[in-house]
């Protein structure tokens, strides 16, 4: 069955508040659509953990950069229904940007230092963007829990940060990353590659594997590690690498040795399509069951 769609504040509000007044507890899964079997796993680990499941399809204009791929996005919301109905959503919200973001909205959320490395260097006012948007869902919907892929480390690690830093009364569930049988990880963007980038697409992850492999076999000299990970998706055929680092899985810092939780990160354009993956390579700092 189809959950239903309201696109109002007031509307989703309401909802909250009728489950809550039942004695439900409310799991909130934010996402932009174009859903996909990462995001269907979700709102399953929603599903599991609260009596009532809200998604939120929001394509937000604040995270997109002036020459990003804001307007192409890619905008299916009959096919999202669909998804959430399987995986057990109990409603979405669909609101439109005049009602997240009215005229003369002057407030934004930057969570700084963690925002400036990896995406963060090469999208700047990103993460800023995405903070506002995710703490005004929070306040919106009021979740008891709210679930992120792992995917999207930094990301994860940004939000755990500012729900503790402003006591936002929500807890933050990071999920593990869903992977394709070849292990490339699932992404609403993926749609966008070549069939011939698709099949080198999975080179990425095998890079990592071999990133934390030779971090198994000893290797602590990030520097090294990093330039091994970086020559290797150089040589991914049309691949242009964004950047391969491997930071402190807590701060998102550079690393000079390891010895701590680290994260190997990348983000490696394949064609136009920008792709991002991560593994940790030793304990990590967010909840990560990879
Ligand atoms: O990961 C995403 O899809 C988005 O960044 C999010 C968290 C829904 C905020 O717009």
């Amino acid at each position: 069955m189809l959950p239903p769609t309201v696109t109002t504040i007031a509307e989703v509000r309401r909802a909250g508040a009728a489950a809550r007044a039942l004695g439900k507890s409310v799991g909130l899964v934010p996402t932009m659509g174009a859903l996909h079997e990462g995001h269907a796993a979700l709102v399953r680990a929603a599903r599991r953990r609260s009596g009532f499941v809200v998604v939120s399809i929001f394509v937000n204009p604040t995270q997109f950069g002036p020459k990003e791929d804001f307007a192409k996005y890619p905008r299916t919301l009959e096919a999202d229904q669909k998804v959430c109905g399987d995986a057990g959503a109990d409603l979405i919200f669909a609101p439109a940007v005049e009602a997240m973001y009215p005229e003369n909205s002057f407030t934004f959320v930057d969570v700084s230092t963690l925002g400036d490395h990896l995406c963060g260097a090469t999208r700047p006012g990103h993460f800023r963007g995405v903070c506002t948007v995710v703490l005004k869902l929070f306040n919106i919907v009021r979740p008891d829990a709210a679930h992120f892929g792992s995917k999207d480390y930094q990301q994860a690690r940004i939000i755990v940060q500012m729900v503790r830093d402003l006591n936002v009364p929500v807890e933050v569930c990071v999920e593990p990353t869903v992977r394709e049988p070849d292990g490339l990880a699932l992404s609403s963007r993926n749609r966008y590659l070549s069939a011939e980038d698709r099949a080198l697409a999975p080179r990425i992850q095998a890079a990592l594997r071999t990133t934390r492999a030779r971090a198994v076999a000893g290797e602590v000299d990030a520097a090294r590690l990093e330039s091994a990970l970086h020559a290797e998706l150089s040589a991914i055929p049309g691949a242009r690498v964004d950047y391969a680092r491997v930071v402190d899985a807590e701060t998102l810092q550079p690393l000079t040795r390891l010895g701590r939780p680290a994260v190997a990160a990348v983000a490696v354009f394949l064609g136009t399509t920008r792709l991002i993956d991560n593994l940790p390579i030793a304990e990590c700092g967010v909840r990560n069951a990879e």
